[in-house]
Order: C-alpha cells, then structure tokens, then sequence
C-alpha cells in the first residue's frame, strides 16, 4: 500500500484575507470538493485555492440519492481526512442538514466540531437572510462563514426537485437582499448556485466579498465544482454546468478489468511482484 508523499515545504497558507485581496485585485478563486486525504492531495498538487467538504460526499462517496441523510459525524470523519493532507488550501466545511437551524447553542456546538475535531478553518451553511442571524453569531465566535444562496441541495424536498433560482423578479430579489444580509453578517465568501448568469454577475458586483459559482455563470469571483463531476469519477450524465476534464470511471473501470483478467489468467502476480527468502 502507497502512503501520502510529505507535501512541498512552506507552502504559502491560504486564509480568508487572501480571498478578500484576490477579490479585490480581479484574481480568480478555484475551488474544488475534496472528500478523503487522496482527493485532498490531488487538489493540493493541483494549486486549488479553496477545498470544500461538501456534503455533496452523500450523493457521490456514500451512494445517497440527495445530501440530506448526511449526518454531523460522517461530515467530521471526512473533513478530518481531508485536513490531514492538505497544507496551502483554505479549508471549509460545509454544515449538513438541520446542524444550523435547530438553535443558535446548537449551531455554535455543531460549527465548533468541524472546527476543533474535522480541522476545517471555515463552514459553510446553505441558506439566505434567513440564517444571516445565525452566521453573524458564529463571526462573532470567532468561526470565519461561507454563505450559499440559490439552488440549495438541503431543500430539494421544500422546493420541489433541483431548480435554478431567480428568474422571476421576486426570487432575483430575495437572492440580491441575502447575498447583501449575508455580507452584512459578515461571511467572508458565498456560494451562488444555480442562479442566472446576469443575476450572478449582478450580485457579484454589488457585494466586497467574493462569490463563488456553481452553475452561475462566467462572471463569479470564482467557480466551485464537484470533484466527481469535473474528473468524471461517476457513470452517468453530468449537469449542464459541469465541465468535464477527465473520465476516471472509465479509466478505472478498464485498469480493474485489465487487473482481474491477469489474476484469473495467471499473470499477475510474478517474480517481479513477489519477495525472494533472502532479506
Ligand atoms: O456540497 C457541496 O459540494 C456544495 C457545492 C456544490 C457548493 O455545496
């Protein structure tokens, strides 16, 4: 079994300020989910910015249909994995299902957690000026927030399915009054997702903080993607929105077909694979 290689020495730390300078300086963010300490070591050799624990870990590494059934304590395991290999990128992770909305105690335990046991530097919770009381709270605790507004995966059973949002007046509305309530509150980034490019180029420029897209378009401070979606680790068909820069899957598939043919075939293993009785 291969372990981690140590990391490049000194790799300038990214922090919040940073975001707040790159988004000021016109410097795009790239952000990537990472779920264990294998795809956060992918995303540290590949520069990432910005690594999200998503709970979208439910619907891609735990085989859940939607993130809701992700619990508080599978989050923190994987952050915690996360955590252990990587050096430079800022590290969020995101809150999942009903760990922010039951009181303002709990939410403040909860986002303690995945501070202190899944080493995260950051949290994300989904929601508009609804929950902008809760992240003013937890600025004030000293935990630095990431806000997500638009499509929210935690409220496909409200919503009806996964729907873009604000392309009526009145939702464009609301989602220009949270991305302000939010900066207000004192988040230092948002996630727009799935939202109309005009509108997500218009929030964008109406607030200091930078947002970061998914599904919003070209004019983001800078995109998040889905690490299985953007390196193709899934069967199946991928979101509009998605780019697609590998197809792992496929990749896999074909090394573990061309590795079971050659056990089954007496190939592998041979004496290259194997330890002499000499030392
Ligand atoms: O869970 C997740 O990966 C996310 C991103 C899609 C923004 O929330």
């Amino acid at each position: 079994m291969s372990t981690h290689a140590p990391p490049p020495a000194d790799p300038v730390k990214l922090r919040v300020t940073h975001f707040a300078a790159m988004k000021r300086e016109a410097r795009r963010i790239a952000v990537a989910t990472a779920y264990d300490a294998i795809t956060a070591a992918w995303c540290e050799r590949a520069g990432i910015d910005l690594i999200l624990v998503g709970d979208s870990l439910g619907n891609t590494a735990l085989g859940y249909e939607t993130t809701i059934p992700v619990r508080l304590e599978a989050m923190l395991h994987h952050a915690a994995a996360v955590a252990r290999a990587a050096r430079r990128a800022f590290l969020v992770g995101d809150m999942p299902f009903m760990t922010c909305r039951v009181s303002t105690e709990q939410t403040l335990v909860n986002c303690a957690r995945m501070i202190q046991e899944g080493g995260m530097e950051a949290v994300k919770l989904e929601g508009g000026s609804e929950v902008a009381p809760m992240v003013e709270r937890l600025v004030a605790a000293g935990i630095p927030v990431m806000g997500h507004i638009g499509l929210l995966p935690q409220s496909v059973h409200q919503r009806g399915g996964y729907r873009v949002q604000g392309r009526d007046q009145q939702t464009a509305r609301q989602l220009r009054d949270s991305a302000r309530d939010l900066e207000l509150a004192g988040a230092f980034s948002i996630v727009l997702e799935g939202i109309p490019a005009p509108l997500a180029a218009e929030i964008t420029r109406s607030i200091q903080i930078p947002t970061i897209g998914i599904g919003a378009g070209p004019d983001c401070d800078g995109q998040v993607l889905v690490l299985s979606d953007l390196l193709g680790m899934i069967d199946g068909p991928r979101p509009k929105f998605v780019k697609s820069y590998a197809t792992l899957h496929d990749q896999a598939a074909a090394a573990l077909a061309a590795y079971a043919d050659d056990v089954r075939a007496g190939r592998f293993p041979t004496a290259e694979h194997s330890y002499g009785a000499e030392p």
